[in-house]
């Protein structure tokens, strides 16, 4: 069985806190939007779509247990909570595409006369309550169509090596995952010989998150450093990149987890096909190119220290920014829910 990043059903909403994976599971209640925003800016929740999944379910359970039934009211609260909760973390836009629709639904149920207070929350709890299947979905057609792109150019049956950055999987999404469902799919497709996933420091998403969730799926799996890609791509056949991604501007530039570039711009030397795996609410059409996305910077302790021990000489500094930026001229195709397309022609599809 799959990992169940988040728990919900109606008016309860839990999350599995991956600060403390892979050594301890336990889930933390969230019993509304301040709850919702401290999750995500603590990291107990993290990954683009899993966080715009858990910050709107945070709103609809918080909403289910106001008793107010005025829609005015309720439409002004709507826009001022998920406004804060889009304030949590800045660099994934999935999270502020949703409180946009999300806005521009509660307007509309709102204005109209014929919508009751009661048909008002009704609907706007359900609308949110869809995103965690659209995201599975979504997730499903983005490992079949990218597993089709991965093999296209494999002669016969032949199984692929594949590597990965940072943690795209069920941890990261509703379920299945992004790249991490490409991988999936490959390997279902029993096609996949390996995936080599990084560590992904400083963070160390790759090694916590990403290697427990491959060894709990058995899927054949090794973790590397993230200074031995270069060295990995020049000694074994690597067959594919594939990665995840925070944000996708209109031209394609993609902002994901730090050390992407780099990768990217090895995967060019070794001529070696580099793919971004998004679903369409990482696509964000207000931006031209990825020069003006916001990269988070976090504490310099994710740096120095690992766990309680510090492993850092005390009194340096440290520059610590949490995403990097990836030309589209790097990018061989984003494979999304409709199909992979050329980074410059991913608007055209949204
Ligand atoms: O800082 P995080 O862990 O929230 O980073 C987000 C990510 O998990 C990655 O950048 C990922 O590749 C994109 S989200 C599926």
């Amino acid at each position: 069985m799959s990992l169940e990043s988040v728990k919900y059903e109606r008016g309860k909403l839990e999350i599995l806190d991956q600060l403390l994976l892979p050594l301890q599971t336990r889930y933390i209640k969230v019993q509304g939007v301040e709850d919702g925003w401290r999750v995500i800016n603590k990291m107990q929740v993290r990954g683009a779509p899993a966080i715009a999944i858990v910050g709107c379910l945070s709103l609809a359970v918080e909403l289910l247990k106001d008793n107010s039934l005025d829609k005015k009211i309720m439409r002004q609260e709507i826009e001022g909570k998920l406004n804060y909760l889009v304030s949590a973390r800045p660099t994934a836009v999935n999270i502020k595409l949703a409180a946009d629709e999300l806005i521009n639904l509660a307007n509309t149920l709102s204005a109209n006369e014929d919508v009751s207070p009661e048909e008002f929350k009704e609907k706007f709890i359900s609308s949110i309550e869809g995103m965690l299947s659209k995201d599975i979905e979504d997730n499903k057609a983005i490992g079949k169509y990218g597993s089709e792109a991965i093999l296209k150019n494999i002669e016969g049956e032949g199984s692929v090596r594949v590597l990965t950055h940072c943690n795209t999987g069920s941890l990261a999404t509703a379920g299945y995952g992004t790249a991490l469902g490409v991988i999936r799919s490959l390997h279902q497709s029993k096609r996949l010989e390996r995936v080599y996933c990084t560590e992904t420091r400083p963070y160390n998403q790759g090694a916590r998150l990403t290697a427990y969730e491959l060894v709990h799926e058995k899927i054949p799996s090794t973790l590397i450093v993230d200074s031995m890609v270069a060295a990995l791509m020049r000694s074994r056949k690597i067959n594919a990149v594939v990665v995840g991604a925070d944000r996708v501007a209109a031209n394609g530039d993609t902002v994901n987890k730090i050390g992407t570039y780099q990768i990217a711009i090895l995967a060019k030397h070794h001529d070696v096909p580099f793919y971004v795996a998004a679903p369409f609410t990482s696509v964000d059409l207000s931006l031209a190119s990825g020069e003006r996305i916001k990269i988070e910077e976090r504490p310099d302790r994710e740096m120095t220290h690992i766990g309680e021990h510090r492993i850092a000489a005390p009194g340096i500094k440290c520059w610590n920014p949490s995403f990097d930026l990836t030309p589209a001229n790097l990018i061989t195709g984003i494979i999304t829910e409709k199909g992979v397309f050329p980074p410059d022609r991913i608007k055209e599809y949204k």
